[in-house]
């Protein structure tokens, strides 16, 4: 099986010297140092990893960034303000909004809707939906799919009105290190600028999703006057565990090394792998990987099935059965594939095999089935101009409507439930969160009402077959709150 998918260290024992991992597992004992009150070795690898980014502070993670997003909207607002944030935003954001309370204010929820992704944000997007209550700004860049919004401008907006931005760059810790301006020069222009370097006051990188360092190892880095960094340091002693890895810990420590000595390797091969399969598929007919005008981020190859001819479940399941080709998950038309520099010549070569194989399956059923011209599986969009160089501004932008909300989820998640039929559950308002998987956005949050186009919707995703989370059963029951 090769591995397609998270952690970045592809389970090449090159990439790390993380052998023999129980020689490192130490606790808190004299000579060692705290994470909790880090003043030793804990904190000088903290330094190492703030050089390596540029922030003004730089905290480990070893609860994921799921605990640096919990600590990070913790700090930034009291309980019950209000922050704006996208419908895409991971569970831990609805989590931490949960715990303190706080009003959720959604940004305008874009799809591209060629590929049937999430769309990235613009200032004006951001501006036109600051109002006076909104306390802080939470965005995740790069996306799952790889979409990067513009931080900069962002940043700035935020700035003017004197609230921060918390950038959630779980998927992000590969981009454009400080330290190294070969990074984002020329050769390089094709990995973003990282969300600390474009200013944001909060930002969180997953280190295990993309770089060659442990699961459930992570970085909080915080920089700039708007978040009280005392605060902050409580939150993380909250929400973490009082007994740190120390293996996690020293995982994140090598991994930066790695990056600081062999960065540019990595961004290179990264680049050399992205490259080479943009240009070996750039003729498929009935597949599609779409390259850096509609996604951002080299490490996330989509394949994307044209006009329907497969679903993205069943190209996943043939890639995983018929090619030992373990991809990250499938979304309704494509499937995805993460790539790093730690990725090998002979797995880049067996996805392009694969991919090139499927392709010429679905063009001859295409012709068996039409006789003539190649109709569905035309390929109008080819993407041979599109390796990772220079991004241009095609995006396919869809504005998708959000539900009513009648309460916060704080309020709606504590409140007395009874489980309902979906045809009695319009007018409702919900008491869960129910999730099409992937990659997970929310179809209805707690304290939302449901309308008949919701719960249409929600049938309609159960009759195709496709993982719908947070129902009680797939009969047709739903929870709510009680009347
Ligand atoms: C956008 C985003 N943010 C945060 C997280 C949480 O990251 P972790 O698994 O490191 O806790 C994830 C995990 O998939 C994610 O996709």
């Amino acid at each position: 099986m090769y591995p397609f998918h998270m952690p970045g260290h592809k389970r090449n024992l090159e990439s790390t010297p993380m052998k023999g991992a129980f020689r490192c597992d130490i606790t808190e004992i004299d000579g060692f140092d705290n994470l909790h009150d880090e003043s030793g070795i804990i904190l000088e690898a903290q330094e190492r990893a703030n050089k390596l980014y540029g922030s003004d502070k730089t905290y480990f993670l070893v609860n994921g960034s799921t605990s640096g997003v919990l600590s990070a909207v913790s700090a930034a607002l009291k309980e019950g303000e209000t922050i704006l944030a996208a419908r895409g935003s991971h569970k831990s954001f609805y989590n931490a909004a949960y715990l303190r309370h706080l009003n959720i204010k959604y940004l305008p929820y874009k799809i591209d809707s060629r590929y049937g992704i999430p769309e990235s944000y613009t200032k004006e997007d951001i501006i036109g939906s600051i109002t006076e209550d909104v306390k802080c700004v939470f965005i995740t860049s790069p996306t799952y799919e790889g979409k990067c919004s513009d931080i900069k401008a962002i940043a700035d907006a935020c700035h003017e009105k004197n609230i921060p931005l918390i950038v959630d760059a779980a998927h992000g810790a590969h981009f454009g290190f400080k330290g190294d301006e070969d990074f984002a020069g020329a050769e390089y222009q094709s990995i973003p600028y990282s969300a600390v370097k474009l200013g944001a006051d909060l930002v969180i990188h997953s280190v295990h999703k993309t770089l060659p360092s442990m699961t459930q190892t992570a970085l909080l880095h915080v920089q700039g006057n708007l978040i009280d960094r005392d605060r902050l340091k409580r939150f993380l002693r909250i929400y973490q565990s009082s007994s740190p890895s120390y293996i996690l810990m020293s995982s994140i420590d090598l991994c930066i090394k790695e990056i600081q000595e062999n960065g540019r390797e990595f961004v290179d091969n990264l680049l050399k792998y992205r490259n080479k399969i943009q240009i070996a598929t750039a003729k498929c007919r009935c597949l599609e990987i779409p390259g850096k005008s509609a996604i951002d981020d080299a490490a996330k190859v989509l394949i994307y099935v044209r006009n329907g001819t497969m679903t993205g479940q069943a190209l996943y399941d043939i890639l995983r059965e018929e090619y030992n080709l373990q991809l990250e998950m499938a979304g309704d038309k494509y499937a995805l594939a993460i790539i790093s520099g730690w990725d090998t010549n002979e797995g880049i070569d067996r996805l392009i095999s694969a991919v090139l194989e499927i392709d010429a399956r679905l063009a001859a059923d295409d012709r068996q089935k039409d006789g003539s011209a190649h109709k569905s599986c035309d390929n109008k969009h080819s993407n041979t101009e599109e390796c990772y160089k220079a991004k241009d501004d095609s995006t396919y932008d869809l504005e998708c409507r959000l539900p009513e909300v009648a309460m916060s989820i704080g309020i709606a998640w504590d409140a007395e439930t009874e489980n309902v039929a979906f045809n009695d559950a319009e007018g409702r308002i919900s008491a869960e969160f129910v999730n099409l998987y992937p990659p997970g956005i929310p179809l209805i949050a707690p304290g939302e009402v449901f309308s008949k186009e919701i719960i249409d919707e929600i049938v309609h995703y159960l009759d195709e077959g496709m993982n719908v989370q947070g129902l009680v059963d797939r009969k047709g029951f739903i929870c709510v709150r009680q009347k």
